[in-house]
């Protein structure tokens, strides 16, 4: 798996889809930039989900709100006293780490620890191998699972209520020690706030404190009264967003999954105070079967239901992904009841209501929030992709499966030969397809190397043009996924083409 992790970074940045940022300067931790292909990819996501939650629901309407916002804003919304990270010092290293994180370790490594367990009984029983039974009843294994438990029930309970003694009791209990130098002598437990602080204005005395938005979703909320009158919806109705959001990340190691830049795809769905379960459960659903629409393996998504919920919401949910390093949270739904539009109404003294005309009332409207990472997105679809395919004879090569709607380029045009007048059909070829894909010409190397280059990429298609396209119009169309390759009229491409990429 580490190994999976580590080939989809230098895949990324080998084939153009991202860099390290400011990388000539040894890179800024936890930030990136999209390089020609993954820009086009991104671009491509959020197209699909915007076209799926905006253009198919007659109801859901789009709104782009900056990134700076008033101040109070986030008063409101929680932020300022609560979005936190509890973070501890080790006083030897004096390194910095987020506590949760250290104990969460802790119990990734007796999960570790499990696994092995299985893994040795599995080649011991082989086929009468019963996993159920074996986790159920073994003592070791039984045991960690319970301390698992137990350590994460209690850590929850802590941070919520906000007791760090406990957190750092239990690091002491547990007997965590520095991963940097392996010593325990650790500082308490204190609250980081994770919003990025700037100013507005010029001169110091008139400056104002601002921070940049750390979720999308606020944008929503403010402009909650101003979009339903000028869009006249009625409830139920939402508005989606996309856009940057940004977080003082303490932990980030884990490539785009964690990054203090990065881009949140929300929609704010408001309904009638006390239906809010039933779209929770509607929109549970509806966003599980936009993941699968794409084909990533069903097996690679799984739901993980709330437990402890934010002081906000009455449910929430996750849907996690399969990511090269273990399940991990890619969107988050959650039912945040009239919290933030009553906070906000509080706040600025302004109403936030809608009048039903069916009950004949005024009410503040409940949420149920869709909130997608971008980027986790992208990171779900590219390590899915990436796949080493064995094609008998010792031959291999690396393939970038990519569902061919996202896919960056959706087809390249290669002259089989650099002369002949062969690139000049090509290039005609290329210039019809360009009015309707983003398509790439490629007459370097010998074929075979350019259809693993392609392959590598991610582009659907390959069409080679050679001698008998200038006899009978036809071309070779080369399939990335089959490899089958289908002589057809050049006129026939854009049908083909289009088959495999309309939404
Ligand atoms: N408005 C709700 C909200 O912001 P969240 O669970 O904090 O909820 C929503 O974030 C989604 O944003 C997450 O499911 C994740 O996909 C993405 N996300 C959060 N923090 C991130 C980070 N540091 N880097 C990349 N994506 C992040």
């Amino acid at each position: 798996e580490q190994d999976k992790f580590k080939q989809v970074i230098s895949h990324a940045k080998e084939y153009g889809y991202i860099f390290s940022s400011s990388e000539i300067y040894d890179g800024l931790s936890a930030v990136y930039d999209y390089g020609q292909n993954g820009v086009e990819l991104k671009n491509n996501i959020k197209n699909y989900w915007w076209k799926s939650m905006v253009q198919m629901h007659e109801e859901i309407v789009g709104l782009d709100a900056a990134i700076l916002m008033h101040p109070k804003t986030w008063e409101a919304s929680g932020h300022v006293d609560a979005f936190n990270d509890p973070l501890i010092d080790n006083k030897d290293s004096k390194k910095r780490y987020r506590a949760d994180v250290l104990v969460e370790d802790y119990v990734e490594k007796l999960e570790q620890k499990a696994q092995k367990e299985i893994k040795k009984a599995e080649k011991r029983f082989g086929d009468k191998f019963d996993e159920q039974e074996f986790v159920s009843t073994h003592p070791r294994v039984v045991k960690y699972r319970q301390q698992s438990k137990e350590i994460l029930e209690r850590l929850g309970e802590s941070l919520n209520n906000g007791d760090l003694v406990d957190v750092r009791n239990l690091i002491d209990e547990l007997e965590i020690a520095c991963p940097a130098s392996g010593s325990r002598d650790w500082t308490d437990v204190k609250q980081f706030n994770l919003m990025f602080g700037t100013k507005l204005g010029a001169s110091a005395e008139s400056a104002s404190d601002l921070y940049l938005r750390p979720e999308t979703a606020q944008g929503i909320f403010v402009n909650f009264a101003n979009v339903q009158k000028t869009s006249r919806h009625k409830i139920p109705f939402g508005i989606a967003q996309i856009g940057k959001a940004f977080r003082n990340e303490i932990v980030a190691r884990q490539f785009i999954f964690r990054q203090r830049e990065f881009e949140q795809m929300e929609m704010q769905y408001f309904v009638r105070p006390g239906e809010e379960l039933k779209w929770f459960e509607h929109w549970k659903e509806t966003r599980y079967k936009w993941h699968q629409s794409l084909g990533l393996g069903e097996e690679n998504y799984r739901f993980h239901d709330h437990e402890n919920l934010a002081h906000y919401a009455n449910a929430a949910t996750d849907i996690e992904f399969k990511f090269p390093f273990g399940f991990k949270e890619l969107e988050g739904i959650h039912s945040r009841t009239d919290f933030d539009l009553k906070a906000h109404e509080e706040l600025s003294g302004k109403k936030l209501q809608f009048y039903d005309p069916e009950l004949k009332e005024n009410y503040t409207p409940f949420v149920v929030e869709t909130s997608i990472g971008l980027d986790r997105m992208f990171l779900a679809v590219f390590s899915a992709a990436l796949q080493d395919e064995d094609l008998g004879d010792g031959k291999s090569r690396t393939v970038l499966k990519i569902p061919p709607i996202l896919a960056p380029h959706k087809a390249a045009i290669f002259p089989l030969l650099k002369r002949d007048g062969l690139p000049e059909i090509a290039k005609e070829i290329m210039k019809e397809l360009q009015w309707d894909f983003n398509v790439i010409y490629d007459e370097k190397d010998a074929v075979g190397r350019r259809y693993r280059r392609q392959d590598a990429a991610g582009t659907p298609f390959c069409i080679t043009v050679d001698h008998d396209t200038k006899e009978d119009g036809t071309v070779t169309i080369r399939h990335r996924d089959s490899m089958e390759q289908q002589r057809v009229k050049i006129e026939d491409l854009k049908a083909i083409i289009q088959k495999e990429v309309d939404f």
